[in-house]
């Protein structure tokens, strides 16, 4: 967990989580296992509080969604189809001296003076050269040293491995017995052969690769050289002499490693699906991937959910589960996990022109420019929504479900991908942020946020592309379109034919295989055009598409809230109180028996704990003083607590099963009666 330890907010969010079991580091006793987490008991309750609330947002409560749950491992040619086994990939760029990636665009800028070294030789290779240039300095004419000298070092340097024992032994006595043959015949040509022997003997005693770090201003050069020797030694070079160093000043460079600075490799692709086999055989034909994303299956799926749920477009299909990336750097605690989870919604809409068809006008909106007021919109299925408006809507929709669980509007940024941002199916994709943080403030000190979640539009690619992959058709055959069609006027049917070839034309273009010709490409797209006239179409789709993980770290930093109090003695305690919103808090209620050792308390207690039991998570503490419990459920973010005192049992008869309910947030507390205790409770969780 070394990453937020830079940042003092997310180490004692990390600190706590542990504390108090929310997340855990996986596979902890073993030192860890980088982008993966467990949650404990009250993060796996959070979590799933999650996960149901927008499972309910997103399906039982509307009637134009339904749901899916498909498997992790699907064909491997879901993966083709999709576009993710060709161009699922990170930039990534490694440090060569610890190997380890990074992402090329998450770089840090870095300045300081940056020591190049050009190469190395092993000291021996390097002494063996010293001692023959001595010698034939004493015994040659001075043009034959010369070039002789010059063609030994620059071989010498391009040598790669050091030699054995064996090689040096016998290397020594043919350099002696070449230098002897030098000594007795001047000629070029003898000594060109020396040299060669020479060469071939310690070709494999030092590299040429260069080597470059940063230091910081000021420092001394020593620690440049101790990560270069380590970096040749990696090379295989025993005792590395260094070869060329030079320095020069670096300000704000994007080319060094975060964490050694050392100077990155080139940057190459790097596809982020983590690979495993099917069966017992380890071969290419067995591959299988863990799903990257959950969309793919609903695609995969749109016909048969179609067909069975008796949905018609527009609808939508909404699946919860776990997704696999083999990101680069994992970072930010959860936020970029190589296992994960997602909650992703594909709501599938009429092309634009089928809706013009239909309606003779097509609504539209420009996302990027129109303001989010959630009253604007309201859903009429009957209306004449482009995907524009869609697009919109689901935006909308989106925030009001966070604004639902205590993100507020506040806490929130977005982000309109601009046309160099947009994947190539993509029309348009509004990131909804989250100001975490660690999130970055904009030159004018303002926090934009980082990603929780993105609604893309995204055209009709993904039916499209399974239609050509597994060759079953993903169209929808639309009665309404059928009926308006015949009724529109020539002019009318011949527009919105040319655009719907226009766009599938483009398409077919833009994914065409390399045996496809541009005439086998107009001849489809021709032949979607006329299926506007059958009342025949491929969907589009907006896709809503959230992380459980990041949003539950949006939870757990939006309610963190700490409070220092100094006692009379001048010792100072810091208190946490998670304030989550009760709908997403792991523990919906605490009930506690204001002393322990009175059984009729105990009893009358664990009865209330049976009444609220079935309906919501409780937490039954019988533990340490009142304020000690109190405090304790604070931390663990229980919005109420239940205390079940004397006056309970009827000490002060008009109090007789009565209960107090203390509040989490500002410590008040009221009496209730028992019998309103559900409902009240009911009312605020759900
Ligand atoms: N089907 C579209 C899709 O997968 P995405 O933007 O790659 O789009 C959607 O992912 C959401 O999944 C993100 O907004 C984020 O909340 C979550 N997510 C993506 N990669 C993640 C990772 N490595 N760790 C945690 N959450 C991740």
């Amino acid at each position: 967990m070394a990453e937020p330890k830079e940042n003092p907010l997310m180490e004692k969010i990390v600190s706590l989580c542990k504390r108090r079991g929310f997340i855990f580091q996986s596979s902890e006793i073993y030192g860890g296992l980088n982008g993966f987490w467990d949650y404990g008991p009250l993060g796996a309750e959070l979590k799933r509080n999650v996960k149901e609330l927008w499972w309910h947002a997103m399906t039982r409560q509307r009637d134009d969604v339904a749901g899916l749950e498909a498997t992790i491992i699907m064909s491997p040619q879901i993966w083709k189809a999709s576009g993710h086994v060709d161009t699922f990939a990170d930039t990534m760029r490694a440090c060569p001296l610890t190997k380890k990636l990074v992402r090329a665009d998450q770089v840090e800028p870095q300045s300081g003076i940056a020591f190049t070294f050009e190469g190395s030789v092993s000291k021996y290779n390097f002494d063996l050269g010293m001692t023959l240039c001595s010698a034939l300095l004493k015994q040659e004419s001075e043009d034959v040293r010369k070039s002789t000298l010059l063609q030994i070092a620059t071989q010498i340097v391009s040598a790669k491995k050091p030699l054995s024992d064996e090689e040096s032994k016998s290397a020594l006595e043919k350099i002696k017995s070449e230098i002897d043959a030098i000594k007795g015949n001047q000629t070029a040509l003898i000594q060109q052969s020396a040299v060669l022997e020479l060469v071939s003997l310690l070709q494999d005693g030092s590299s040429k690769e260069p080597f470059t770090i940063l230091v910081q201003n000021g420092k001394p050069p020593e620690s440049a050289r101790k990560a270069a020797g380590e970096f040749y030694i990696s090379h295989g070079i025993v005792e590395p002499v260094l070869l060329g160093e030079t320095n020069q000043k670096v300000e704000n460079s994007i080319d060094f490693h975060p964490e050694s600075r050392v100077k990155l490799d080139s940057a190459r692709p790097f596809n982020l699906m983590l690979k495993t086999h099917t069966g017992p055989i380890e071969s290419d034909e067995n591959i299988a991937y863990l799903r990257p994303e959950t969309a793919q299956a609903i695609f995969a799926q749109f016909k048969n959910v179609l067909e069975t749920s008796r949905q018609k477009v527009p609808f939508g299909i909404a699946q919860v589960g776990k997704a696999f990336r083999n990101e680069i750097t994992p970072r930010n605690f959860t936020f970029r996990s190589r296992e994960f989870e997602q909650m992703e919604l594909e709501f599938f809409i009429k092309p634009d022109e089928v809706i013009e068809a239909i309606k003779f006008s097509v609504s539209s909106v420009q996302p990027e420019s129109a303001e989010l007021k959630t009253e604007n919109l309201k859903l009429e299925t009957s209306a004449n929504w482009g995907w524009r408006e869609w697009h919109k809507y689901w935006v909308e929709e989106r925030v009001r479900f966070y604004e639902g669980i205590g993100l507020s509007r506040e806490t929130l940024g977005f982000h309109h991908q601009t046309p160099a941002e947009l994947a190539h199916y993509a029309r348009a994709c509004t990131d909804i942020l989250f100001k975490f943080p660690f999130s970055k403030k904009d030159e004018h000190g303002n926090v934009a946020g980082d990603e929780l979640e993105g609604i893309a539009a995204r055209s009709d690619f993904d039916l499209s592309q399974h239609q050509r992959f597994s060759g079953k058709p993903m169209g929808v055959f639309d009665d309404e379109l059928r009926a308006a069609w015949t009724k529109l006027p020539k002019e009318k049917q011949d527009d919105l034919w040319k655009r719907y070839y226009d766009n599938r034309k483009n398409y077919l273009t833009k994914c065409a295989r390399p045996d496809e010709t541009p005439e086998q490409i107009s001849k489809q797209a021709t032949d979607d055009a006329n299926g506007l006239a059958k009342g025949q179409y491929i969907p589009h789709v907006i896709e809503p598409s959230a992380g459980v993980d990041r949003l539950i770290l949006a939870l757990i930093a939006n309610a963190y809230s700490e409070v220092t109090e100094t006692d009379d003695k001048g010792k100072s305690e810091t208190r946490v109180t998670m304030k989550f919103h009760p709908r997403v808090a792991p523990i919906k209620v605490a009930v506690l028996p204001l002393l322990k050792n009175k059984p009729e308390l105990v009893k009358k207690a664990e009865s209330v704990r049976a009444l609220l039991r079935p309906w919501m998570n409780v937490f039954y503490d019988e533990a340490g003083s009142i304020g000690r419990r109190y405090a304790r459920q604070d931390e663990a973010g229980t919005p109420f607590c239940v205390t079940i005192d004397f006056d309970t049992l009827g000490e002060k008869p008009e109090l007789l099963d009565t209960v107090t309910i203390r509040h989490r947030d500002d410590g008040k507390q009221e009496r209730l009666k028992i019998s309103e205790l559900l409902p009240f409770l009911l009312s605020k969780i759900r």
